[in-house]
């Protein structure tokens, strides 16, 4: 008989309890029982990164994560930090430099990208390459994702708004 444990994780920002198997994982969580569909499922063992969400402040892979492990702490979704704006300019250059085709991958390019943006403010673009590696895109070769980090990263550096 499978055993259940409640967990209380806070998700984009508002607390949330519900009755878990102690062997799902986060980014299940987050999709069957929340509804939060813009993380994705890729390949579930940690190599591509579109299951990429925030614990805590960092991200984390989704899919190598029990939603058990979430308990007691904060998880941000690309839902609530979009709606927070935290993404706008990452996802305003996406947009602009057609960093995305069929969008699987985009959620977790922008949170990892973010994270990039926030810790490294004066990445080159070698390093925003070395650093986005852990996420994987079958559609755009690349260049068009790096030239938008690129971009958000030297107008910050300028003082402007994004
Ligand atoms: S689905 Fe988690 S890293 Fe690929
Ligand atoms: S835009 Fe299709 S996988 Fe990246």
């Amino acid at each position: 008989m499978d055993e259940f444990f409640d967990a209380t994780i806070t998700v984009n920002g508002k607390p949330v309890t519900r009755r878990v198997q102690p062997r799902q994982h986060l980014i299940d969580f987050l999709r069957e029982e929340l509804g939060l569909t813009g993380s994705h499922y890729g390949c579930e063992h940690g190599a591509c990164g579109a299951c990429t969400v925030r614990v805590d402040g960092e991200i984390r892979r989704g899919c190598l994560m029990l939603a058990v492990q979430a308990h007691g702490r904060s998880v941000d979704t690309v839902e609530g930090l979009t709606d927070s704006g935290e993404l706008g300019a990452l996802q305003q250059a996406f947009h602009e430099r057609n960093a995305l085709q069929c969008g699987f991958c985009t959620p977790g390019m922008l949170l990892a990208a973010q994270e990039l943006v926030a810790t490294c403010p004066d990445a080159t673009r070698a390093e925003i390459r070395e650093f986005m590696s852990g996420n994987l895109c079958r559609c755009t070769g690349y260049q068009a994702i790096v030239d938008a980090i690129e971009e958000v990263i030297a107008t910050r550096r300028k003082g402007a708004p994004r």
